[in-house]
């Protein structure tokens, strides 16, 4: 188990530096004990797969203007959704999103599971989708590993194994670090720190929270990290 100074003062760094994003609660709501609604977890994430922050904002707010609910997308016809994702890329994505709904609808009454293995079970679900909304809306301590992640652990360990070889390990390192204290915060605070500090070209290692215990810091191989095997 690793030194869980790091997990702290990620998430310390994390309640000052937060990205404000639409499908996620504010500073205020959470003081207030606002719970994040899954649906809009759920929907963010597949969003986010193979799409950047910046283009999945308006697309999720006309989402859930239209359709507001897991129940209400469920009942969409599968034109009007697909015509609502134009623009956004890998129409598989807008297939299994209904398919999805549609099994929280009718299987589940509308509520998402709110474990890792219920979440897994529903169609249209994969891995990395289900460790998500298992950690943020659920606030479980699942291991969530997306290119950011991969590049912050890659770093922070030093690690010069080639991708996509060095996924087990990475993932590995990332399970390692996973705190059991706001598990949810955390996962969103590793990828907000890939996304704005831990950048692929620049990375601003002057702001980072983990610095200290960085191993490329100290090496000076932050800018040759994460290794790619050539395509
Ligand atoms: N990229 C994909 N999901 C994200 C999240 N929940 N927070 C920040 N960046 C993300």
């Amino acid at each position: 188990v690793c030194d869980p100074a790091r997990p702290r003062d990620l998430l310390h760094w994390y309640d000052r530096h937060a990205r404000v994003l639409p499908w996620r609660l504010s500073p205020a709501d959470r003081a207030a004990g606002v719970v994040p609604d899954p649906y809009r977890i759920w929907l963010s994430e597949v969003m986010l797969q193979q799409t950047t922050v910046a283009a999945v904002k308006e697309y999720f707010l006309a989402f859930t203007a239209r359709w507001p609910t897991v129940t209400a997308l469920a009942a969409a016809p599968d034109a009007e959704v697909m015509a609502a994702w134009a623009g956004l890329g890998y129409y598989a994505r807008a297939r299994n999103l209904l398919k999805c709904a549609r099994a929280v609808a009718s299987d589940h009454g509308g509520v998402f599971p709110d474990t890792l293995e219920g979440l897994r079970a529903l169609p249209g679900i994969g891995p990395y989708t289900a460790a998500a909304v298992a950690a943020i809306a659920f606030d479980r301590p699942e291991v969530v590993v997306d290119g950011n992640v991969e590049r912050v652990m890659a770093r922070l360990h030093d690690e010069h194994m080639p991708l996509p070889q060095a996924k087990p390990v990475l993932t590995a390192h990332a399970a390692a670090l996973t705190p059991q204290t706001r598990p949810g915060d955390y996962a969103q605070a590793v990828m907000d720190l890939g996304a704005t500090v831990c950048t692929p070209r620049n990375p601003l290692c002057g702001l980072c929270p983990w610095r200290g215990p960085c191993a490329a810091w100290a090496a000076g191989t932050q800018l040759e990290l994460p290794k790619k095997t050539p395509k």
